[in-house]
């Protein structure tokens, strides 16, 4: 019995969108093959697969129903967090998604699913993405402070959401936590965030994200051993659409 995860699958059955990279790039090209087949070679039924947003480009839900449909073809147990590009998943109606999909797949929201004795907490996180300005040796020079202003805002709505999600646990009585967030902890700038401080906070083991796909995107912020705790990307063009094993 394991617990996996990856983000980023951008499934289009039934949308025109998609990433420019899913036109252009090797790694893109069948992708939703290459996952489902390495899904088949790792996962079994009784494993936990946590997929962490950005699932498809479909803007509304019967525009995902196929897309979904796959997710839930997959093996094992599906547990769903929300990514920026989910337009489908209002976080307020949550409720109504899980009834909808029960017992097939879980959206987590505002809550807590558990594996083994650890409670499995998220969010989709949030993080400034710019514009930087750059100087001619592409060194940061200066950022839009107004948009930083907004992304500050939206980072704590999404700080109180994740500590929910801990405090529900911690109230049924866990004390080992695994995090998951969509956006990556921290913004190019920073070293660390309200989302490194809540993981220490309530002693998350790992931490793992997703949202930066393609090369360029790799190592926008941390990965491995940091200050305690393990972070680990999981979009999957970088993890080549095999799921990490985060628990055995
Ligand atoms: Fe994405
Ligand atoms: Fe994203």
């Amino acid at each position: 019995m394991s617990l996996f995860a990856i983000g980023d699958l951008h499934l289009h059955y039934q949308s025109v969108l998609k990433a420019p990279g899913q036109l252009h790039e090797r790694v893109w090209k069948n992708h939703e093959e290459k996952f489902r087949s390495n899904c088949a070679k790792q996962i079994t039924e009784e494993d936990t697969l946590v997929l962490v947003g950005d699932h498809s480009w479909g803007k509304n839900l019967p525009e995902c129903e196929q897309d979904l449909q796959y997710i839930c073809d997959l093996p094992g147990r599906k547990i769903l967090t929300r990514g920026n590009h989910d337009m489908f998943w209002d976080a307020k109606k949550t409720a109504q998604l899980n009834k909808l999909y029960q017992p097939r797949l879980t959206f987590l929201q505002d809550s807590y699913e558990t594996y083994r004795d650890y409670a499995l907490v998220g969010t989709k996180g949030f993080t400034f993405e710019g514009p930087f300005y750059l100087d001619r040796r592409g060194r940061i020079v200066g950022w839009d402070e107004e948009a930083e202003v907004h992304a500050r805002k939206l980072v704590d709505r999404e700080l109180q959401r994740l500590r929910k999600s801990f405090e529900l646990a911690k109230a049924d009585g866990y004390q080992k936590f695994i995090m998951f967030l969509h956006y990556p902890p921290t913004n190019i700038l920073e070293e660390r965030s309200g989302f490194t401080d809540m993981a220490e906070e309530y002693g998350a083991s790992q931490v793992i994200y997703a949202h930066c796909h393609g090369e360029s995107r790799f190592h926008d912020s941390i990965q491995g051993e940091y200050r305690g705790r393990t972070y680990h990307l999981v979009s999957g063009d970088y993890l080549r659409w095999k799921p990490l094993r985060v628990v055995e």
